[in-house]
């Protein structure tokens, strides 16, 4: 599929005024994004774990205005406040997404939004929300364009969930979600996120996933900073060769459920994206101390007890630790022990590899 086929054609019917809500959960990467070309191009592919409990729950009031206006018309509630600072965001996203969704200028909207997770985790919300919000455009799309088939339906919602956040495009579907093409993934695309479509060994059909908050605090860098500091970064094609390379072994591990070298994937994907940060220019180092303690742990542990357990990190500090079901009980054991004293006040969040999206109410008021 191309970009021009995101563009509705067929016969329209009026939808004047309604409510939509969607529940998209947050996902963690395995094979990192960590660069991009224009209009949300990713440099390499990525696949990550759908979770469960980290998700948003957005809600999209529409109501037709008499006339379409020039702008895009819209107000923003983070949980029930109205948040000035996320409109440039959202204002963006509306520009990118405008050609395929020429109706937009003609509505009234009223976002509303909240996480499961506390807002000052340090957890993004970039990924949940944004394909929340893309879920909720794309009910109201069908009810303009009521031909849309369920299948379009979801590719077009990562679509334009690309748009608004790189990440949040593997946010719709559930499990494993690969974005970004890549020769040995058939249907791979780098506008949408598929569902990976070849055999998982069932322990990672329940695999968790423990966040240990390290630091809460606001990033001191975006990820669209971070992003663009991969133009002209000296190890950058070595960098996606390493991604393209990282997810065609993964392949072969996903199937076999061989543990042992997942975690070596999974661990060195953690470290290379840190590792581009700390050499580009500006450099900057997201780790903590406390960061390099756990990992420290984690290492220990494994070794001594020979369990699975491995950890994975986004653009911050927070530890995402990685393990089977069947490891559950020790590896919380083992985080309440010797992890817990290394995270902000104690806190950490349980979660585990979900279902997807979910459509929680619609209402044509
Ligand atoms: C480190 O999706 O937040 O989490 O497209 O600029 O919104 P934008 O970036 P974003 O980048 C996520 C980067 C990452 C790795 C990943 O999730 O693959």
């Amino acid at each position: 599929m191309s970009e021009k086929d995101f563009i509705p054609k067929g016969k329209s019917e009026k939808a004047e005024k309604g409510e939509i809500t969607w529940q998209s959960p947050s996902n963690i990467a395995l094979v990192k994004y960590w660069g991009k070309k224009q209009n949300q191009i990713p440099a390499n592919p990525s696949i990550s774990f759908t979770l469960s409990n980290c998700h948003s729950t957005t809600t999209l009031k529409f109501a037709e205005k008499e006339e379409a206006s020039k702008n895009f018309d819209f107000s923003f509630y983070f949980e029930g406040k109205k948040k000035e600072e996320f409109r440039p965001k959202i204002q963006q996203f509306f520009e990118r997404i405008e050609n395929y969704c020429p109706y937009i200028k003609e509505y009234r909207f009223e976002i509303h939004s909240e996480n499961s997770f506390p807002h000052s985790s340090g957890i993004a919300s970039s990924a949940s929300g944004m394909s929340a919000l893309a879920l909720c455009l794309m009910s109201l799309e069908k009810q303009i364009y009521p031909d849309t088939s369920e299948e379009f339906f979801r590719k077009k919602a990562s679509f334009l969930a690309r748009l608004g956040s790189g990440s949040a495009c593997r946010s719709i579907e559930g499990g494993l979600v690969v974005w970004g093409e890549h020769p040995e993934i058939e249907n791979s695309s780098n506008l949408f996120g598929i569902s990976y479509p070849y055999e998982v060994a069932p322990v990672f059909k329940t695999y968790k996933d423990t966040i240990l908050l390290v630091d809460k605090g606001e990033k001191t860098v975006s990820s669209t900073v971070g992003h663009d500091l991969m133009h002209g970064h000296p190890y950058a094609d070595s960098r996606f060769d390493q991604a393209n390379e990282n997810l065609r072994k993964l392949k072969q591990i996903l199937k076999s459920g061989d543990l042992e070298e997942f975690i070596k994937i999974v661990e060195s994907e953690a470290l290379s994206l840190h590792a581009m940060m700390m050499s580009s220019l500006p450099y900057f180092i997201l780790m903590k101390p406390n960061t390099l303690e756990i990992i420290n742990r984690i290492w220990e542990y494994r070794k001594s007890k020979n369990i699975p357990v491995c950890f994975t990190l986004d653009a911050g500090a927070n530890v995402h630790l990685l393990y089977p079901q069947e490891n559950e009980s020790q590896v919380l054991e083992f985080i309440k022990n010797e992890l817990v004293a290394y995270c902000q006040k104690g806190h950490y969040i349980c979660d585990e590899v979900g279902i997807g999206a979910r459509k929680l109410t619609m209402d044509n008021g």
